[in-house]
């Protein structure tokens, strides 16, 4: 029996899953899990929710409530869809958790012991009106390699470059829109440079102090190739901490306000998550991770091709330094799924959740599971369409594997009574098949060991076309005239294909071979040794529709809700400021005002000095909307006017209130009032 360490990347706790994420991480993690596990070897399958990090506090921003309130609600969303969509993790942790700050504390104190870090001060981009230093997404700018105008201070997701905030031309806060001043701040280095050798005979060759630790063969050729070339262009050291109130705090004197950058804690995250595991369970965590207890132990990396960095570079040089744990055994890294011709985006609603697909269609797990599988993006970028997923589920398996079962089934029942029968002699080509049947469960094994999981489905659905083709062939229900001496052998046959088929459809349609072995009355089969056959004279129960057709109602109103939601959340505007009480918005006083005289300011491009007759008084407001309205225009104009706001002296001139417009995504102001004849303003008597 081997032990494998299986995780899945921690998804962010800040919005829903898609198919994406499906295709290119869970899916194919939980059929390598369900595989072993058949296998019967020692498999723990390890995910939870990613909590920390700019990626939750922007969005708690975005949705005006707090960061716990944010991962609350994603975790419980992200966890239902998971276990209703049966990706049979182990457990399922989160980041927040106690027991990870812990685990992530005590594992940083150990790096800064074995002087893992270099702790550095350096002037850093600095939001002044939120008091806050801006790295990563809160930082955004044009991106030095692509010129894309909205590159994040981490990284460019247009070209995928590995960015840090100095790079970006023309840098700007995501929290004001404005630009950033200069401030000290002081971090903790990881000095990845240091690391450049050891990594490189690892990667590239497997070699670790010269001993073999893995075969570079079976990493895939991306993996390698993504990280030869960050190291050949030479690693730089990487900031290990941030300036935030959200996230793990820095265990050390001095540190205050500081807390653990999300992608040195996240992937500890699998660690802590073992461990609550093993509390669970009563079970011991270490073997599952430390070089003493568990020397050989594969632990294996699902990941999106996003997260390579992390998981072949950065988190191996934090498990070496640390000392006491083992390194990965591969890092399977998935491509993109791209959805009807274009990337599935959040922002944009392109996407297909999986949460809703799983309450529209809560019988058809194994549809979306088989497709996924066929379209998984293992070396390239690849797409789902609605129509492809009609014609797969259709054409393939009620077509072939459905159409194949129920027929055996069906005719084993109206000419045996759903008793197996006795075999005659068998022709050549039976015998052929009883000897093919062996040979999928190595074929299929060696494909999942290979990471080559789309090939290994397919190599299950060559089981199904095998048997579909046999009866085709041999056409039992003309033989039951013609010959009906061959149709006990053709059936007892077609039976032994359709268990076979169910023991190899355990992995990735597990619904469907549950079905399957219900029907043939049996409860299940390991994967360990040759095919059991059904021995004659064993009753089978009643046949049932696998599956039914995907209809072109069903395409199509896939297709509609599509539509995506255009400029609701363009990128464009500015972020939305930060939440008030209802009780700051009642104190302002807003009354509907006239604009009857209006002048420029001298020296200055953007004010107009205006008279503002409000219906209690005439006043003067200074007003920066200059480079919106002439004076002229804006004479005559009714604007709504924040009386209360205490005078201020702007260019020598007392301004009393100010006027309220809106802004629009190019950052053209407008007076608000148009509508219901509040044009005429107040009656001015
Ligand atoms: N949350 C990250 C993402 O979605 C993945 C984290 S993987 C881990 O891209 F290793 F850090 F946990
Ligand atoms: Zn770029």
């Amino acid at each position: 029996m081997k032990r494998y360490t299986v995780t899945a990347a921690l998804p962010y706790a800040n919005g829903p899953l898609h198919l994406g994420h499906m295709a290119g991480v869970y899916l194919p993690a939980d059929i390598f899990v369900r595989f072993l596990r058949l296998k019967g070897e020692d498999a723990l399958f390890i995910c939870g929710s990613d909590e920390h990090g700019a990626a939750i506090t922007l969005r708690a921003k975005k949705e005006g409530i707090s960061p716990k309130e944010i991962v609350d609600k994603y975790h419980q969303l992200i966890q239902n869809s998971f276990q209703k969509f049966g990706i049979t993790f182990d457990i399922y942790h989160r980041t927040s958790s106690e027991l990870h700050h812990k685990v992530s504390s005590e594992f940083f104190l150990k790096l800064h012991e074995n002087q893992a870090f270099i702790e550095q001060k350096s002037q850093q981009y600095f939001d002044d009106s939120f008091q806050q230093f801006l790295a990563d997404r809160y930082i955004t700018g044009t991106c030095p390699k692509c010129e894309n105008p909205s590159a994040y201070g981490d990284q460019c997701e247009k070209c995928g470059s590995d960015l840090s905030p100095a790079d970006l031309i023309n840098p700007t806060s995501t929290l004001s829109g404005l630009s950033p001043i200069l401030k000290e701040t002081s971090h903790w280095y990881l000095p990845m440079n240091d690391h450049e050798a050891w990594l490189e005979s690892w990667i590239q060759n497997g070699l670790l102090n010269d001993l073999q630790q893995h075969n570079p063969k079976e990493w895939r050729n991306q993996v390698i190739g993504q990280c030869m070339s960050w190291i050949k262009s030479g690693l730089k050291p990487r900031a290990m901490t941030r300036d935030l109130d959200w996230g793990v705090p820095v265990p050390l004197p001095n540190a205050e306000g500081k807390v653990l950058y999300v992608w040195l804690d996240a992937p500890i995250g699998y660690i802590s998550a073992t461990q609550a595991w093993a509390e669970k369970t009563g079970k011991d965590w270490r073997p599952y991770w430390k070089k003493t207890e568990g020397k050989d132990t594969k632990l294996v990396h699902f990941i999106g091709k996003d997260n390579i960095v992390f998981h072949a570079i950065i988190f191996p040089i934090l498990l070496k330094t640390h000392g006491e744990y083992i390194l990965p055994d591969n890092v399977p890294a998935y491509e993109f799924l791209n959805l009807e011709g274009d990337k599935f985006s959040t922002s944009r609603n392109w996407a297909v959740w999986l949460h809703e697909y799983i309450e529209r269609y809560p019988t058809k797990t194994d549809e979306l599971k088989y497709v996924l599988t066929s379209i998984a993006p293992e070396s390239k970028d690849s797409e789902f369409t609605w129509a492809d997923f009609q014609q797969r589920v259709n054409a393939e398996l009620a077509d072939i594997l459905g159409n194949f079962v129920n027929r055996t089934l069906v005719l084993t029942h109206k000419y045996f009574e759903g008793v197996v029968p006795s075999p005659g002699d068998f022709s050549t080509e039976e015998d052929i098949i009883l000897e093919r049947l062996e040979e999928f469960e190595p074929k299929i094994s060696e494909l999942m060991h290979a990471y080559k999981i789309r090939e290994a489905q397919q190599e299950m659905m060559q089981i199904a076309r095998l048997g579909n083709k046999y009866l085709a062939d041999e056409e039992p229900w003309k033989k039951v005239k013609s010959a009906p001496e061959r149709v006990p052998t053709i059936l007892y046959t077609a039976l032994q294909i359709t268990r076979e088929l169910a023991r190899m459809a355990q992995i990735f349609l597990p619904e469907t071979a549950n079905k399957i072995y219900g029907m043939l009355n049996l409860s299940g089969d390991s994967w360990q040794g040759p095919l059991a056959r059904l021995q004659p004279g064993h009753t089978i129960r009643a046949a049932e529709i696998l599956f039914e057709k995907i209809t072109d109602e069903m395409v199509e109103a896939e297709r509609q809700k599509l539509q995506p939601a255009e400029n609701l959340t363009n990128t464009n505007f500015p972020p939305m400021k930060e939440l008030i009480s209802f009780e700051d918005f009642t104190k302002m006083d807003l009354r509907l005002g006239k604009v009857i005289a209006a002048k420029k300011m001298e020296n200055a491009d953007k004010l107009l000095v205006l008279t503002v007759h409000t219906g209690i008084d005439e006043r003067t407001i200074v007003s920066g909307i200059a480079m919106h309205y002439t004076a002229e225009e804006i004479v005559g104009k009714s604007v709504v006017v924040l009386m209360n706001l205490a005078p201020r002296k702007i260019r020598g001139v007392e301004s009393h209130g100010m006027l309220l417009m809106a802004e629009n995504e190019e950052g053209k102001l407008s007076a608000l009032v148009s509508e219901r004849g509040f044009e005429e303003g107040p009656t001015i008597s």
